[in-house]
C-alpha cells in the first residue's frame, strides 16, 4: 500500500434518523415513512460505500422521552440488529455502533461485537460511552445515573474485560479434527488448551470466560469513543483507536486534537495511528447562495417554540418569549453558567463569531447541535476540509449529514470527488476490514 503524498482524509457518515437537522422529517420528501424498514439504512451505507467511506455509524441511547418523539424520530430500530443486516448487502464499508459500558454487561458485548465482526468479515467497531440520562437509568432498574467518575471506572474495566474476551478462544486453537487416534482417543473440535478462562473478579464485573465466540477476524473490533471530560478523555488516549470529537470550530478542533495526542504519548501510544474526527454538518450548493438556501429551508420548518424550548436548556435561562429575528440577547459569560459547558460553550463561541439571529442561532442548534458547520461549494467545503486536515484540526470527519439521504448523496457526488480529484481521500478501498480503512494493524494474538 502506497503512503499518499498528502494527508487524506478519514470520512465517516453518522447515521441519525432522516438527518441531523431536528426538522429535516418535516420536508415533504423526508424518508420518515422508511425508518423501521431495513432498506433505508442499507441504501445510505450503500451511498457512503459508494463514496468510499472508512464506515457509517449509529449512536444509540437505552431511552424513549415522549416529549423528544413528538419532535421528530430520535430512534428506531436497535443499531446491532441493523449493522447485521447491513453487513448482507454491502462489501467494504466499516460499521459502527454505540455500545453503553453502563448497561451492557462485557460477555453481552464481546459476544455480539465479535459475532458481527464474523459475519461482516472484519468491519465492525464499537463507540464506547457511559450513557447519560436518567431515564436510561429507568430502563435498566436504576433510579438514577451512576455518578459521572463512578461510569467511567466502570467503562475502562469494562473495555479491559472485553478485549480479553475476545483473546480468550484463539482462531488457531479450532481444530475440527474429525480422526479418531491411533490409541483410539476421539479427535478433537478444539484444543482446549489454547483457551482462556479469564476468572475476572473487579470492582464492578466477574466474569469467568472464556467467550463462546472465537476471535473475531479483526482480532479486536475497532475502539471507537467520544469524551470530552477529563475521565473521557483518558480512556480514548489510553484504549481508543479512533476517536469521535466535537468542535465547532478549526481552534476547537485543534485544542481538543492536540489534547488527546498529548495524553495519548503520556500513555506510550503513538497518536498518529488514531484519526480525531469532529462531527461535520455540510450545506453542499452549485452557488454559495443555493447553499444558503438549503440550510434556510430546514431552518424555516423548524417549530420556534420547541426550538425555544431547547435552547432555553442549553442556555439555562427560559428563552421562550426571546424575538427570534432579533440578534441573540446579551448572554452570562462561561464561568458564571451552572449547566453542561460544552455545549454552552459553544453558544458563547456561536454568538461571539457569527453575531447570529435567534433564528439563525436556532438553526445552528438544530443540525449537530454545535458540532462544525461548512456551508458551500463543493470546493469551499474541500478548502475548508484540506485547511483542517494541514492544520492541525483533524485526520477526517464524522459526518452528520442534516438530511437523508440527500445531504450525504451531495456531498459523495460533488465533495468527494474534488477531495480524490486533490489527492486528499482515497479512491478506492485498499482493503476489506475496517482495520484497514483506518490504517490499523490486526492486535497481536495471546501468546
Ligand atoms: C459523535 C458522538 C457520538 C456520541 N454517541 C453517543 C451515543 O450514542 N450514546 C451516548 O450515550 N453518548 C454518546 N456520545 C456522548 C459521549 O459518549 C460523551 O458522553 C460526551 O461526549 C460527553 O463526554 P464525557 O462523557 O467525557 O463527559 C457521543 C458523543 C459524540 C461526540
Amino acid at each position: 500500500m502506497t503512503e499518499p503524498l498528502v494527508k487524506q482524509a478519514h470520512l465517516n457518515l453518522f447515521i441519525h434518523g432522516v438527518g441531523h437537522h431536528n426538522a429535516a422529517w418535516r420536508t415533504p420528501s423526508s424518508s420518515a415513512e422508511r425508518l423501521r424498514t431495513v432498506d433505508y439504512y442499507t441504501e445510505l451505507a450503500q451511498i457512503a460505500e459508494r463514496g468510499k467511506f472508512d464506515a457509517v455509524f449509529f449512536a444509540d441511547g437505552h431511552s424513549n422521552s415522549i416529549t423528544a418523539a413528538e419532535d421528530g424520530p430520535l430512534w428506531n430500530l436497535e443499531p446491532l440488529t441493523l449493522l447485521s443486516a447491513m453487513s448482507r448487502e454491502t462489501e467494504r464499508i466499516g460499521l459502527v455502533s454505540t455500545i453503553s459500558a453502563t448497561f451492557y454487561t462485557p460477555f453481552h458485548a464481546a459476544r455480539l461485537l465479535a459475532s458481527l465482526d464474523w459475519i461482516s468479515e472484519g468491519r465492525i467497531g464499537w463507540n464506547v460511552v457511559t450513557s447519560m440520562f436518567d431515564a436510561e437509568a429507568q430502563n435498566h432498574g436504576l433510579e438514577k445515573m451512576p455518578e459521572h467518575a463512578v461510569r467511567y471506572q466502570r467503562a475502562e474495566e469494562f473495555v479491559d474485560v472485553v478485549l480479553q474476551l475476545w483473546d480468550s478462544w484463539p482462531t488457531e486453537s479450532i481444530l475440527i479434527d474429525r480422526e479418531e487416534k491411533p490409541d483410539g482417543e476421539p479427535g478433537q473440535y478444539v484444543n482446549g488448551a489454547k483457551l482462556t478462562e479469564l476468572n475476572h473478579s473487579g470492582e464492578h464485573f466477574a466474569v469467568r470466560g472464556p467467550l463462546n465466540v472465537p476471535r473475531p477476524p479483526q482480532g479486536h473490533p475497532v475502539l471507537f469513543q467520544a469524551g470530552a471530560s477529563e475521565q473521557g478523555r483518558e480512556l480514548a488516549a489510553r484504549r481508543a483507536e479512533a476517536i469521535y470529537a466535537v468542535a465547532y470550530d478549526l481552534p476547537a478542533g485543534q485544542e481538543y486534537r492536540s489534547d488527546l495526542r498529548r495524553r495519548m504519548r503520556a500513555q506510550g501510544r503513538s497518536p498518529d495511528s488514531v484519526a480525531v474526527m469532529p462531527g461535520l454538518v455540510t450545506y453542499v450548493g452549485s452557488t454559495m447562495e443555493e447553499a444558503r438556501a438549503k440550510q434556510r429551508s430546514l431552518d424555516e420548518l423548524l417549530p420556534v417554540e420547541s426550538a425555544l424550548r431547547q435552547l432555553s436548556v442549553f442556555v439555562g435561562q427560559d428563552a421562550a418569549e426571546w424575538e427570534v429575528d432579533a440578534p441573540v440577547p446579551e448572554l452570562p459569560p462561561l464561568e458564571d453558567f451552572t449547566g453542561p459547558k460544552g455545549r454552552y460553550a459553544t453558544i458563547l463561541r456561536i454568538v461571539e463569531t457569527e453575531r447570529p439571529t435567534v433564528r439563525q442561532l436556532l438553526g445552528r442548534l438544530a443540525a449537530g447541535g454545535g458540532h462544525c458547520t461548512m456551508v458551500g461549494t463543493p470546493e469551499s467545503i474541500a478548502d475548508e476540509i484540506e485547511l483542517w486536515l494541514d492544520e492541525g484540526g483533524a485526520d477526517g470527519f464524522n459526518l452528520m449529514p442534516p438530511s437523508l439521504p440527500h445531504s450525504i448523496s451531495e456531498f459523495v457526488d460533488e465533495v468527494t470527488p474534488e477531495l480524490q480529484r486533490r489527492g486528499r481521500f482515497r479512491t478506492d478501498y485498499d482493503g476489506t476490514t475496517l482495520r484497514s480503512h483506518l490504517g490499523l494493524e490486526v492486535p497481536a494474538g495471546p501468546k
